[in-house]
């Protein structure tokens, strides 16, 4: 590997930081609220954290706020999640607009509510000419199910002898996750101590690192991303070479 190239390959920024927000019900109920108060804290830091993104140096933001394993959870909870994802939109659209986000959203639409998708599409295509952030928030998404949906694409255009198997690549297999398009993380995130990655993002973050903290999403701060940002920037990642 070239001198030039081995920097790059060491000190690359995290353009694309991805989070898996966890702890808003555990934050609610040490202090003997609803869970969904903890949730709605947490909707307000998702506003402080994407605003404060682009001055980390972040381009590329991948929050994940609903799992396909989440609808395990009460219906009083679920509900709340998902009028929780409606207000955010119909909020924040205009500031999102304004501030160069392009929004988008990852994971199986169809079981959301029909509402909820309408203002989904309304938002992703009003802020497609935008590029300063790349916002996109995983709802209804799980990593297998993913996989599995862009599996049933490839078979699908194979049993009508539009790809050949031998045309299988990896390229050709990642254009067709809900991802296709987007670059891979670079950092991923979860708070609440909790160390597993929960079907987020398993085939995107193969190379990805990882930060832990201990703070429960509603008490996770710009200033506590950035230190984890600067440790990112610090650590050699090899890609499976040999980096003298
Ligand atoms: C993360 O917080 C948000 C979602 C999974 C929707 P949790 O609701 O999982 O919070 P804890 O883990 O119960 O504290
Ligand atoms: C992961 O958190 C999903 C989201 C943050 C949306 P969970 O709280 O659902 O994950 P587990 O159940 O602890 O693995
Ligand atoms: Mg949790």
């Amino acid at each position: 590997m070239s001198k030039d190239l081995r920097a790059e390959t060491i000190f690359r920024p995290a353009d694309h930081v991805a989070i898996i927000m966890d702890g808003n019900g555990r934050w609610a109920t040490n202090r003997g609220l609803p869970r969904l108060v903890g949730h709605r804290k947490g909707a307000e830091r998702v506003r402080q954290i994407v605003r404060a993104a682009p001055g980390l140096g972040i381009r590329w933001l991948t929050l994940y706020a609903f799992s396909t394993e989440n609808w395990k959870r009460s219906t009083e909870e679920v509900l709340g999640l998902m009028a929780i994802f409606a207000r955010y939109i119909e909020r924040e659209a205009d500031r999102l607009a304004g501030e160069g986000v392009r929004m988008r959203f990852i994971g199986e639409r169809s079981r959301l509510d029909p509402k909820l998708q309408r203002l989904m599409a309304g938002i992703e295509a009003r802020t497609a000419g935008n590029d300063r952030l790349n916002l996109t928030v995983a709802i209804n998404y799980g990593g297998r199910d993913e996989i599995v949906r862009a599996t049933r694409k490839i078979a699908e255009e194979v049993a009508n002898g539009l790809l050949r198997p031998s045309d299988l690549t990896e390229a050709a297999l990642a254009a067709r996750l809900d991802t296709g398009g987007l670059p891979d993380p670079d950092l991923v995130v979860r708070t609440s101590g909790e160390t597993r990655t929960s079907n987020f993002l398993p085939w995107q973050a193969a190379y990805a690192e990882y930060e832990f903290t201990e703070t429960l999403w509603p008490d996770f701060t710009p200033d506590e991303l950035g230190a984890m940002i600067n440790r990112y920037s610090n650590r050699e990642r090899r890609f499976g070479a040999v980096i003298a």
